[in-house]
């Protein structure tokens, strides 16, 4: 599918998605495919697949997971693209999960002020989220993600094969934002993981139907001035719980309580049917993800507040006013924040 914006890009999704590489970089002269060590293999076989194709490829290890996300990593990455004479008619390949892939985007989005970039994501969350949408960047000391740049890619290829042998805790934390697109837009996917709830039997369909939802927000607001931001919904809450547990929690299961704390403060408000606040819970408790949280409420209410990248001091809330209708809530009444706590309050 095609992403809208100042520079459209196709997604490409399916098994064996990766061997578009070689069509994608076609006349390019040299790329740093940029991997870390558990994916040695499927970045060896690109390396070697472009070389063929008449590509100068290089790998360029990096840590696996948030390890690869600091300042110093990307100054050795910085340092290993002037080794390899990088210039701007050429391109960086990230393959891995989302940490690569925002470590990738952000080396091409910096490299001689930006050069291509072509996501090869290898976990469902990279897939449905952060490979797609142009969001770069690496964790400093002042927090995650506050050093970056919007920088989309040349192409992103989501090679389904690659989940084949992703642990089930990582898959189902990759569909908390499957579920999420459902929630917020696209009802067939509620529909597909209430018949399936592992989601591994229409795997390739959720992918696209959830890649599709992102598209249509980021084509429309690259820059997140606007709609991209219904795709937080869950958010607000997931990221003070990853803040709390000190990132101890995997982000789909911190989103997965988010949603159904979400949906209870749309409850109180008015938004949504009871009906619709139990079908957030049944879905996501029936897909193996948590729906309660044991923390203390006071701590994260001043967590959420201080989220550094929060529009001003106002704290806000994706909410939904009936399913597939996403709107933002801004500071809501005190006690509809207490009662959705103590509905998702272990
Ligand atoms: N992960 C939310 C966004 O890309 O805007």
């Amino acid at each position: 599918m095609t992403v809208a914006g100042p520079t459209p890009y196709e997604v490409v999704i399916g098994p064996g998605a990766q061997a578009e590489l070689v069509l994608v970089l076609a006349g390019t002269p040299q790329a740093a495919v940029v991997h870390a060590p558990p994916l040695a293999a499927a970045a060896g076989a690109a390396v070697e697949t472009l070389q063929t194709a008449g590509v100068a490829a290089e790998a360029v290890v990096v840590p696996d997971g948030e390890a690869a996300k600091t300042a110093e990593v990307a100054a050795r990455a910085w340092e290993e693209l002037g080794r390899l004479g990088l210039t701007r008619s050429d391109a960086v390949v990230g393959i891995g999960g989302g940490a690569v892939t925002d470590l990738a985007g952000f080396l091409a989005a910096t490299w001689t002020r930006g050069i291509r970039v072509v996501q090869v994501p290898t976990s469902l969350l990279g897939m449905v989220d952060a490979a797609v949408g142009g969001k770069t960047g690496i964790n400093t000391g002042a927090g995650k993600n506050l050093v970056g740049a919007f920088h989309p890619p040349a192409a992103v290829l989501a090679d389904t094969d690659a989940l084949t042998g992703l642990p089930e805790a990582e898959f189902r934390s990759g569909l908390a934002e499957v579920v999420k697109c459902g929630l917020i837009a696209d009802g067939a996917i509620l529909d597909l993981l209430d018949d399936d709830p592992t989601g591994r039997t229409a795997t390739e369909e959720l992918v696209a139907r959830a890649v599709q939802v992102k598209a249509d927000a980021v084509g429309e607001d690259l820059y997140d001035l606007g709609r991209r931001e219904f795709l937080n919904y869950g958010h607000t809450l997931a990221h003070a719980i990853e803040r709390v547990e000190d990132f101890g929690w995997r982000h789909g299961e911190a989103v997965a309580v988010g949603l159904v704390f979400a949906a209870e403060l749309a409850g109180q408000a008015g938004l949504l049917t009871t009906a619709d606040v139990d079908r957030h819970r049944d879905l996501v408790a029936a897909m193996g993800l948590p729906t309660t949280y044991a923390g203390d409420w006071a701590q994260l209410q001043a967590v959420m507040r201080v989220d550094k990248k929060a529009r001003g001091a106002s704290l806000r809330f994706v909410v939904l006013d009936g399913l597939g209708k996403p709107m933002i809530l801004t500071d809501p009444d005190q006690a509809w924040l207490d009662a959705a706590w103590s509905a998702v309050s272990a």
